[in-house]
């Protein structure tokens, strides 16, 4: 732990502690055999998800990076002076630092994340950037139940912010129970700023989620590696291929691992096996309109109050307020 790092108050909620392997040996026992996509984010996961977020085929990051920018002043105008941010997955210097190099005297900003290594690190560099900011970072899984910190600043307005389209990998009745858990810390004048990836032609996402240089199949696929390595499991990583698709009917993108062969895998002392084209459903990306977002929003009470969008009209940051 840094000098740096030590000043900051810590809130660990210790998240994640046992469940992986629960969760993982629960969702291969299922008929249509799953695995959470809240597991990708290992030290590997994380690395090759910002190799996924820089190739020419994933738009979002970038576009969601050039909205903010381009919207900034407008953006900072809406969410007002003395701000309390609380960031979902916060992880994401970048973003975070754009919109507080535009916000007037952000009082305090609250990143919220499962990867403690990851919070550490965007903690201290905040810290060591803005002095003046009050940095409390809490590291939970935001699905599950914690308590928010006590400020000491002065605020105005509590703001969610949750970049980065991590809304899209919630089904509709995850995402709105995840925004009715917001509420909990949320009150009359206070917002969410969020990040949505946007419904558009099926071959513009099959490419975003099939780069050429092999990044996001190397994502899909490290989530075996990770339980061979961390639950004693023993798959053969190449006898299992990266699929990924749109489903118009869903609006969403469903990544699977597909087994090559029929074959049997241990993991510890339970034994689950696979047909030839059996498929491990890994991640759904849910792909929204704005109408769409608004009515889900709604079964939270949550009412779409500005919508900035670039001009191909592939991404959105939606402002919402409680009703
Ligand atoms: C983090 N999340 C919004 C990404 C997405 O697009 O659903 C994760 C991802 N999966 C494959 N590529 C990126």
């Amino acid at each position: 732990m840094s000098d740096v790092f030590r000043q900051i108050k810590f809130n660990d909620f210790a998240p994640e502690s046992e469940t992986f392997f629960q969760d993982t040996l629960k969702g291969l026992s299922q008929e249509q055999k799953t695995l959470p996509c809240k597991y990708f984010y290992n030290k590997t996961g994380l690395s090759l998800f910002n190799q996924i977020c820089k190739t020419e085929e994933y738009y979002p990051t970038r576009t969601e990076l050039h909205i903010m920018q381009f919207y900034s002043q407008e953006i900072a105008e809406t969410l007002g002076s003395k701000c309390l941010l609380i960031e979902y997955g916060g992880g994401n210097a970048e973003k975070i630092k754009l919109l507080l190099n535009h916000l007037t005297q952000p009082a305090c900003y609250v990143p919220l994340d499962i990867s403690k290594e990851h919070l550490k690190q965007e903690a201290e560099e905040l810290n060591r950037d803005y002095p003046s900011l009050e940095v409390l970072p809490v590291c939970a899984d935001f699905t599950k139940d914690f308590q928010m910190p006590d400020p000491n600043s002065e605020f105005n307005r509590r703001v969610v912010y949750f970049p980065g389209s991590t809304i899209g990998n919630f089904n509709k009745e995850q995402a709105v129970a995840l925004l009715k858990n917001m509420k909990r810390f949320l009150s009359h004048s206070d917002g969410l700023l969020i990040g949505v990836d946007l419904k558009k032609d099926k071959s513009i996402l099959d490419r975003a989620y099939n780069d050429a240089e092999g990044f996001t199949e190397a994502f899909n696929l490290n989530l075996l590696q990770r339980i061979n390595d961390e639950l004693g499991g023993n798959f053969q990583i190449d006898q299992f291929e990266h699929r990924a698709f749109y489903n118009e009917n869903q609006d969403r993108v469903e990544m699977q691992l597909v087994s090559r062969c029929k074959q049997a895998v241990d993991i510890q002392d339970q034994v689950f096996h696979f047909e030839k084209e059996e498929a491990i459903q890994t991640e759904f990306s849910h792909k929204y309109n704005a109408e769409g977002f608004a009515q889900m929003a709604s079964s939270a009470n949550f009412t779409l109050q500005k919508n900035w969008t670039d001009k191909n009209k592939l991404f959105s940051v939606f402002y919402l307020t409680l009703d």
